[in-house]
């Protein structure tokens, strides 16, 4: 029988049910986050390990990345990056993969939820009936807001962003995007200015990349563009969006609606969010399905394989 390949694995990738199981079967597996000296733990076990699995959420610092002298390979489960510090492990010549594409489908579905769920006032309907409030034929919420036939504004038009600009036209809609650059391959109208992006938008839905270069982009003055009738949906990174002004504009009446599916300090989401029925509030679940999380799970699999048996991962991250 040949040995198991021996990997690092930086955190326990409880998302997926079957991952961990997975991992310890087909490899000799040191699972990093059950040692309470991490640096002890990488001092005794690193040297000759030359993968470790990891996810989005875990991400691997620098110091991670440089105390694995051997390392070639960071397989991460999620298609977002900023917490991996890619320019560390690319200096050093380590290939990093992530899961694009499965999760696609899945994250865009739960964009429309969130924007219909807030329009229609989903949320506050819910807790009303489950609090015993309906008393009349019509129940008597609030009235909601129409989501056929408005206009929808993205920001960060890649995969995910074209995957809910192209459900759009199912609710006949216009659609256009922001992006740092124009693309010459979509249908879509491009606006080089966020804030003319929100002013035009009825409903403004987040999908760019996290990390620095994309923090606080949608800022008060993009909230207030979209202003009182307007509805933002979020379902990229929490940061993204500057979660202080945002409780504000809402507070003020300067923003119709948020539909969150990420917060800028997850788990904690402001007391004054949870307070407001002008918000909806999921726990970060845009890739949680049975389906796409076994295909996520699939995909770091198929990642490590490639890597031990070609040298090159399937999906890197350029
Ligand atoms: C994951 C995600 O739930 O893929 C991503 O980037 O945000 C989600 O699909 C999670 O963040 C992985 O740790």
């Amino acid at each position: 029988m040949t040995r198991k390949h021996r990997i690092i694995q930086a955190g326990p990738l409880s998302g997926s049910p079957t991952a961990n199981a997975r991992l310890a079967e087909a490899y000799d597996v040191v699972e990093l986050w059950k040692f309470d000296d991490r640096a002890k733990a990488l001092a005794e076990h690193a040297k000759g390990v030359t993968a470790l699995v990891t996810s989005a959420t875990t991400g691997a610092n620098a110091e991670l990345i440089n105390a694995m002298p051997d390392l070639k390979a960071i397989c991460s489960w999620g298609v977002g990056y900023e917490t991996i510090d890619v320019a560390a492990a690319h200096a050093r010549g380590v290939q990093v993969s992530n899961t694009p594409e499965v999760l696609t489908d899945c994250v865009a579905d739960l964009a429309w939820g969130l924007l219909i769920a807030g329009a229609r006032r989903m949320g506050e309907g819910e807790r009303f009936v489950r609090a015993d409030k309906w008393g009349q034929v019509h129940g008597n919420i609030r009235l909601g807001t129409r989501v056929s036939g408005k206009k929808l504004g993205i920001v960060g038009l890649g995969r995910i962003g074209e995957a809910i600009a192209r459900r759009g036209h199912g609710f006949d809609m216009q659609v256009r995007y922001h992006n740092r650059r124009a693309r010459n391959d979509v249908p879509y109208g491009y606006e080089a200015s966020l804030v003319e992006l929100a002013r035009w938008a009825d409903f403004l839905v987040v999908a760019t990349v996290g990390g620095p270069s994309t923090r606080h982009l949608v800022n008060r003055e993009v909230l207030e563009a979209l202003g009182p009738d307007g509805l933002i949906v979020n379902i990229a990174r929490g940061p993204v969006i500057d979660e202080t002004a945002l409780v504000a504009a809402l507070e003020a009446g300067k923003l119709g609606c948020a539909a969150l599916d990420v917060f800028e300090h997850e788990p904690k989401v402001p007391e004054e969010l949870k307070r407001s029925e002008n918000a909806v509030l999921l726990p970060h679940i845009g890739s949680a399905t049975v389906e796409t999380r076994l295909e996520m799970e699939n995909l770091v699999m198929e990642n490590l394989k490639a890597f031990f048996e070609t040298g090159k991962v399937i999906t890197p991250v350029e």
